[in-house]
């Protein structure tokens, strides 16, 4: 087992060394919770507790450095997610609460601070990723099953250990799973600035492919040149604006782009009329895979597509894989992904700082859900709750 070195950025203080758990015991913890689903902007609040006394033998403490706010966390806070958290009685043994809350967040980076004396291959100190769904890491520190959790590969930043486990595997598995691409081929996709976009493009580019990729246009057009540099910076071969769909030669200046090499594989998380256009550009034997829907809109297919150009639709889940998948598969692929040294998506740190009360970092934590519910944010949100 590799030792994980912490992140250059944030070196270690003492309360990340071996000591964690003791000089940990004398402060408190906090987390961004709710007690029944609803709009975000409303229902979440954060709430102190205790600090976690030693684990169980099967179980381990961890502190928990950085964890994104993804959109579908935002689902199942509002209750439209088919994965749900399993309600917390108590935050900390012994620290009943009122009435149970559920902790939002999935995805995250931890520090392992303390380790059950059953719990073997995991260290105080090592970093590890959620193994599990919905283990609640909008916190400053949980207790957890060892089960729940696996060692993070080494050579990763703190904020590509915090967003390996869900957007990278779900690109890499969407390329890999329904065509058989070779070099040169061609992928499609749209939202293709989001975090699973950005993964496609870089993942692709590694494997020679080449990507047509679709984004929202800009009210400032130099704000859109600024996204297609970023994008083609990372290895994308075209970026286009769902405007664009609308010019009837755009199919013309896709065949000359690609050389007349048929698309086979459109990715979609947004559906709605623009996904129902780009189904146009793709040739024969495609499949459009569907793993988002941020229109909020349906998805409408032109039943032609079917009969004459066997266009096959599936729906991808990387919840599904990680639960049809065995621990070896999902640490393989973990490791195949740190390997590749993915970049940073484009993110923002929102830190809940120490020194606040419960009722300043609940309005903190609101607003950035404000900000999210009107598309403000443009980058992955990451929190960073430190122990109050
Ligand atoms: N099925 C799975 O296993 C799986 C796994 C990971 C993610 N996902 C899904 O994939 C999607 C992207 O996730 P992410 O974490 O990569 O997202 P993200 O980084 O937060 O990016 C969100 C993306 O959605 C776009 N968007 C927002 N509202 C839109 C609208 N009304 N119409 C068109 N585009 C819109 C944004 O474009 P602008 O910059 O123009 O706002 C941005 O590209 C989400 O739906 C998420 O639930 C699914």
């Amino acid at each position: 087992m590799q030792r994980i070195l912490p992140s250059p950025r944030r070196p270690l203080t003492a309360a990340g060394t071996r000591g964690l758990a003791t000089s940990a015991a004398r402060r408190a913890n906090r987390a961004v919770v709710y007690h029944g689903t609803g709009d975000p902007r409303s229902v979440l609040h954060a709430t102190t507790y205790p600090d976690l006394p030693r684990p169980p033998p099967h179980a381990l403490n961890v502190r928990l450095l950085l964890a994104p706010v993804n959109p579908a966390d935002l689902n199942v806070v509002e209750g439209v997610y088919p994965a749900r958290p399993a309600p917390a009685d108590a935050l900390a043994p012994g620290h009943a609460l009122a009435r149970p809350v559920y902790v939002g967040g999935s995805e995250g980076l931890a520090q392992v601070t303390d380790v059950g004396s059953d719990v073997r291959g995991v260290s105080e100190g090592d970093w590890v990723v959620m193994a599990g769904q919905q283990l609640g890491t909008w916190a400053s520190a949980r207790t957890l099953s060892a089960e729940d959790v696996v060692k993070l590969p080494p050579g990763l930043s703190e904020v590509n250990g915090a967003t390996i486990t869900v957007n990278p595997p779900t690109a890499y598995n969407m390329l890999h799973d329904y065509v058989k691409l070779q070099e040169g081929d061609w992928v499609m996709q749209n939202g293709a600035n989001s975090a699973v976009g950005q993964a496609v493009i870089q993942i692709a580019a590694k494997e020679g492919l080449k990507t047509l990729n679709f984004v929202r246009s800009r009210r400032v057009q130099d704000d859109l040149d600024s996204l297609k540099q970023q994008l083609k910076s990372l290895g994308a071969t075209e970026v286009l604006t769902y405007d664009e769909l609308e010019d009837k030669s755009l199919g013309e200046r896709v065949k000359g782009l690609t050389g007349g090499k048929p698309l086979r594989l459109l990715l979609n998380c947004v559906s709605g009329p623009a996904t129902t256009q780009m189904v146009r550009l793709l040739g024969a034997d495609a499949h459009l895979v569907s793993y988002g829907a941020m229109s909020r809109q349906p998805l409408a297919l032109p039943t032609s597509a079917f009969i004459f150009r066997n266009l096959a639709c599936h729906g991808f889940w990387q919840s599904r894989w990680y639960q049809t998948h065995s621990r070896a598969e999902r640490e393989a692929l973990l490791a195949r992904l740190a390997r590749m040294q993915l970049k940073e998506p484009e993110h923002e740190v929102v830190v809940l700082p120490a020194h606040e009360s419960d009722a300043d970092a609940t309005e903190r934590i609101r607003k950035v859900m404000e900000a999210l519910a009107k598309g403000q944010h443009g980058k992955k949100v990451l929190l960073r709750i430190e122990q109050p």
